[in-house]
């Protein structure tokens, strides 16, 4: 796949396709929805409605109307990802067995101490920032069984725009995001696992495509010390700040999810009801969805 357009002295090109990516972007969020029957069995238009989205801005919302009674959340999201060309599955120590991740609020244990497993806000990321190259995460997929009882709202963006805010604004905000030593998760040892430091650009280019590591968050986490990054971390902060109508705001209710090309998200806190726990799937891929 030609990748001129990421070439930083092919302005040509970046143009050609820079021009294309925001004719086709959605600008509503309206757009991103597609209902759909039962995600385990997705008939032939709905399979390619909601690629037409992916395709146009990394990610899909689909709204399920009737899912098969008494159905297995888990093994219905395995299902969608095999539809998708998602097949290779980051499994962290957290995850389940199968790597499909039920996230729920714990109140104690090693989940408790991780924000995703609490009712607290999560900033501006993309899922599996701290991968090594050959584990990073292409494909995201959420599914929401039980909504909070308030909040929980994802914000979603698709890189590929912020890309192009930021190389509109100054081509050297991208040279900076692109120097393998940007952004450094220090090493860590919990419970006998040893991690160690993992440097890598914010923007890399892999197999064509653009893809995005990043997280907002101010802890464990080494932005490197030259001004070129320093100026590039703010700007990236000033565009995800910035309202914008292809941010999109949307509060997975049940039985609907997200299709993605692990597009950058936040998550809101939220107010659960004790009867009625909040619970979502996630599952993560080290592929990107198949023919978008
Ligand atoms: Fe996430």
């Amino acid at each position: 796949m030609e990748t001129q357009q990421f070439d930083l002295v092919r302005d040509d090109a970046y143009a050609v396709w820079r021009d294309g990516r925001l004719a086709v972007r959605p600008t509503r969020i309206e757009d991103l929805v597609v209902e759909v029957a039962d995600v385990a069995a997705l008939t032939a238009a709905e399979h390619a409605a909601l690629l037409d989205r992916v395709r146009r801005c990394n990610m899909a919302v689909y709204v399920e109307t009737r899912p098969a009674p008494g159905r297995d959340d888990k093994q219905a999201l395995r299902a969608l990802g095999e539809r998708f060309g998602l097949v290779s599955l980051d499994c962290n120590h957290l995850a389940d067995d199968d790597g499909i991740t039920p996230l729920s609020v714990h109140q104690g244990g090693t989940r408790a101490r991780y924000i995703p497993y609490t009712d607290r806000p999560i900033a501006w990321h993309t899922d599996g920032y701290y991968n090594e190259p050959p584990r990073r995460v292409r494909g995201l997929l959420l599914h929401a069984a039980s909504p909070a009882a308030a909040g929980g709202e994802n914000t979603l963006m698709d890189p590929e725009l912020l890309y192009i805010r930021l190389r509109d604004e100054d081509k050297g905000l991208i040279a900076a995001l692109t120097r393998p030593d940007a952004m450094t998760i220090p090493g860590n040892d919990e419970e006998g696992m040893v991690r160690p430091a993992v440097a890598g650009p914010v923007f890399y280019v892999q197999d064509g495509r653009l893809a995005m590591r990043y997280t907002a968050r101010g802890r464990n986490i080494e932005w490197h010390p030259d001004a070129d990054v320093q100026a590039a971390v703010a700007a990236i902060r000033r565009h995800l700040d910035a309202p914008a109508p292809d941010v999109f705001t949307a509060r997975l209710e049940a039985g609907w999810g997200l299709v993605s090309n692990n597009v950058l998200h936040t998550r809101e806190r939220f107010t659960e009801d004790p009867a009625r726990p909040r619970l979502l799937y996630r599952a993560r891929y080290h592929d990107r969805i198949a023919g978008s």
